[in-house]
């Protein structure tokens, strides 16, 4: 028989509060009150608000171990971890999937129904749902809603507990206000995040038209990225929407090359000092460009639009302090750019470029370790090398003759 969900040990809404004492006269006709959810309102990124909230709440539910957003990309049906409030490295995170293989998220979404899991382990006993199993991790119940605004899938909200039948009518009810709360929030910066996708994509389409990078060299270059990025994410405090943001903007590094004359941009041969100075333009105009495009979607100040104008202005800093076009020094280079500067690095040596013949990977992963700590960053190449058999299957995956 299963055990009847055990009773809360307090009650909901107001003796709830630890922050109203308990002997705050109730005829009083005023009093103020730590209002707990204003963070929802303020300039915090969204992952910082989440891991405030969760604090909160975990004084009324004190079973509740984790709040965690999976986002929803609709043109390949990916589910991605996208935020967690819980600091310890979580076995979920990074979570990658589709939703068509998820039965149980696909019926959340569906019938725009939220679900309740008092015992995880019970489900996972059922061999057809392998992806509760992966997910369950640990926990023991779960609590689902689907992020949903004008009819559009932007994910889902898990509300988790490492102990069993925690999750009652009372503890239902408050979770369910909070999470349509969380839930605006949360699909307000995913559909700036799908507007600034579509443009990013576009503008990187546009630029193929000028061929002077290829789109597999786009791919490589943006999956490299993405390789460093996950392995210094934790290390550098940054979540799972870091290395997402980076993996979509990687690609638009070089924009600025569209302004750049062909007979420089394309010459067969080494470039005179004062063709490279044009060509160092490239950085500069980017920028422009970047600052145009968040301008026209009115998205300039969104959380994360600064990791793309980092990335296009500083992807050829060097941490000596050599590069261009600003000569900043170490960690005064934005962490986004250094990490796409040793993925550009290695994909352009590894490339055939008007001007020179490709270097082997092994070739170009001593040099990368030879300039590390002079022209890149120790930690970025150190990633880079540690995933080499990754690394060497991208390049399989997306020669030359896949796109370019
Ligand atoms: P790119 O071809 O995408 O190269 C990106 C970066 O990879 C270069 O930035 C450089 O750091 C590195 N890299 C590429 N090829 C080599 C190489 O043969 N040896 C070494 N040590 N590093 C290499 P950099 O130097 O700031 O150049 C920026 C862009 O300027 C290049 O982008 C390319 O479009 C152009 N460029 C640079 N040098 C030449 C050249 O000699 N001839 C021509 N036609 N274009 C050049
Ligand atoms: C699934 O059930 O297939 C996805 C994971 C979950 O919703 O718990
Ligand atoms: C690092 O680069 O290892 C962390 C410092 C930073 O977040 O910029
Ligand atoms: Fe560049
Ligand atoms: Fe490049």
């Amino acid at each position: 028989m299963r055990p009847r969900p055990r009773a809360m040990p307090f009650s909901l809404p107001v003796s709830a509060n630890p922050a109203i004492p308990e002997d705050v006269p109730l005829h009083q006709p005023s009093f103020s009150h730590d209002d707990g959810l204003g963070i929802l309102h303020s300039a915090l990124p969204l992952e910082e608000k989440l891991r405030q909230i969760h604090r909160h709440v975990q004084q009324a539910l004190p079973f509740l171990d984790r709040i965690s957003v999976v986002s929803y990309e609709p043109l390949t049906d990916k589910l991605k971890t996208f935020l967690h409030s819980s600091d310890q490295d979580s076995p979920l995170s990074f979570y990658e999937s589709t939703l068509a293989q998820s039965r149980s998220l696909m019926e959340i979404a569906t019938l725009q129904r939220p679900r309740v899991i008092n015992d995880m382990e019970a489900l996972v006993r059922d061999a057809s749902r392998q992806h509760t199993r992966r997910i369950a991790g640990g926990y023991g119940a779960s609590y689902t809603m689907p992020v949903k605004q004008n009819g559009e899938l932007y994910g889902f909200l898990f509300f988790n507990s490492r102990q069993k039948w925690v999750f009652d009518a009372q503890a239902l009810r408050y979770l369910n206000m909070l999470g349509h709360q969380l839930s605006l929030m949360v699909s307000n910066e995913l559909s700036c995040l799908r507007t600034l996708g579509a443009s990013v994509r576009t503008v990187t389409q546009i630029a193929q038209f000028r061929d002077f990078e290829t789109g597999a060299h786009l791919e490589r270059m943006a999956h490299y990225s993405r390789i460093i990025a996950r392995e210094l994410a934790p290390r550098c405090q940054r979540d799972d929407a870091f290395v997402e943001y980076l993996y979509l903007f990687a690609p638009l590094h070089d924009i600025g090359k569209i302004a750049i004359p062909d007979a420089i941009l394309l010459k067969p041969g080494r470039l005179e000092a004062e063709e490279f100075a044009v060509m160092q333009q490239h950085t500069v105009k980017g920028a422009e460009i970047v600052d145009t495009m968040l301008d026209n979607f009115g998205i300039r100040g969104m959380a994360h639009a600064d990791m793309l104008r980092n990335i296009v202005l500083h992807h050829h800093e060097t941490v000596d302090g050599t590069g261009y076009p600003h000569r900043l020094k170490g960690e005064d280079i934005p962490l986004e750019a250094r990490i796409v500067t040793v993925a550009d690095v290695f994909d352009a040596l590894t490339s055939r470029r008007p001007y020179k013949e490709p270097w082997t990977p092994e070739t170009t992963f001593r040099f990368l370790q030879e300039m590390a700590g002079s022209k890149f960053d120790r930690d970025c190449v150190d990633a880079l090398v540690r995933h080499e058999a990754e690394v060497l299957a991208i390049r399989q995956r997306f020669a030359e003759d896949y796109l370019g």
